[in-house]
């Protein structure tokens, strides 16, 4: 059966209101990656890296998934095959919109993970520092996010569907961080398919075989709409 492979990043979750990281006024630009996205950060002053976290979290619980979201739920429902969902979002946005077994590579702010044991659990809206982990009980809870020196989460279970894709997908990244922005090299070795979908061209946009520019509202429906009246 048809496999796709597909790739999200902040982009798909602009529209719903939450800010991404490189464009004009994201993230990136109020707060320094070294002190909110690091585990050196988070030894240094946890108490800004909980709030930075908590933060996130409220915001991401008041928004709505929108049409991109919805659509990549209907591919899964409605193509013959298979259709695995990476995503480097934190938010619950594609689970919201109907979408099963995510694979959160860069982990999730609905979780708490212990930083002494690895015990993960469901975070509390307001994590605090010190808070106790409910397993081995060391002060140590962290969110469940992955910080950049950290390895991404199902690296191999990922790699296996990329190399056997027939079609691949990079949505609303700016392919700027590794390893997600090399899943297309490994795509195309596998044979995939490749098609970016971007409000602009990304930074690997030419080893796309197709670049569809737009916002993910208007382009992600359409391209799911074209997807399934093809077959
Ligand atoms: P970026 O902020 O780097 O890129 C977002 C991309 O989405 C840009 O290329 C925008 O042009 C595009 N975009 C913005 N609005 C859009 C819209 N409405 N429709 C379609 N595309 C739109 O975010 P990511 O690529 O997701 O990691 O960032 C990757 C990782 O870097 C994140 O997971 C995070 C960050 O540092 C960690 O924190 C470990």
């Amino acid at each position: 059966m048809e496999k796709i492979v597909i790739l999200t990043g902040a982009g798909i979750s602009a529209e719903s209101g939450l800010s991404t990281f490189r464009d004009e006024g994201g993230l990136w630009a109020q707060h320094r990656i070294e002190d909110v996205a690091t585990p050196e950060g988070f030894a240094r002053d946890p108490a800004l890296v909980h709030g930075f976290y908590n933060a996130r979290r409220a915001h991401a619980a008041q928004a709505k998934p929108n049409a991109a979201h919805s659509a990549l739920a209907r591919l899964q429902r409605d193509w013959p095959g298979d259709v695995i969902i990476v995503t480097q979002n934190v938010d619950s946005l594609h689970e919201a919109g109907g979408a099963e077994d995510v694979i959160h590579m860069h982990g999730s702010l609905a979780g708490a993970l212990c930083a002494a044991c690895g015990h993960r659990w469901a975070a509390p809206p307001e994590m605090a520092v010190g808070e106790p982990c409910p397993a081995c009980h060391a002060p140590a809870a962290r969110p469940d996010v992955v910080w950049f020196g950290e390895m991404p989460y199902q690296m191999d279970v990922i790699y296996d569907h990329l190399a056997n894709a027939r079609i691949f997908a990079s949505i609303g990244t700016s392919g700027q961080v590794y390893p997600a922005a090399a899943f297309v090299h490994e795509a195309i070795a596998g044979g995939a398919r490749t098609v970016e979908l971007n409000l602009e061209p990304s930074a690997g946009s030419s080893s796309f075989d197709e670049t569809i520019l737009g916002p993910a509202t208007e382009t992600v429906p359409r391209w799911v709409n074209k997807l399934l009246g093809q077959r």
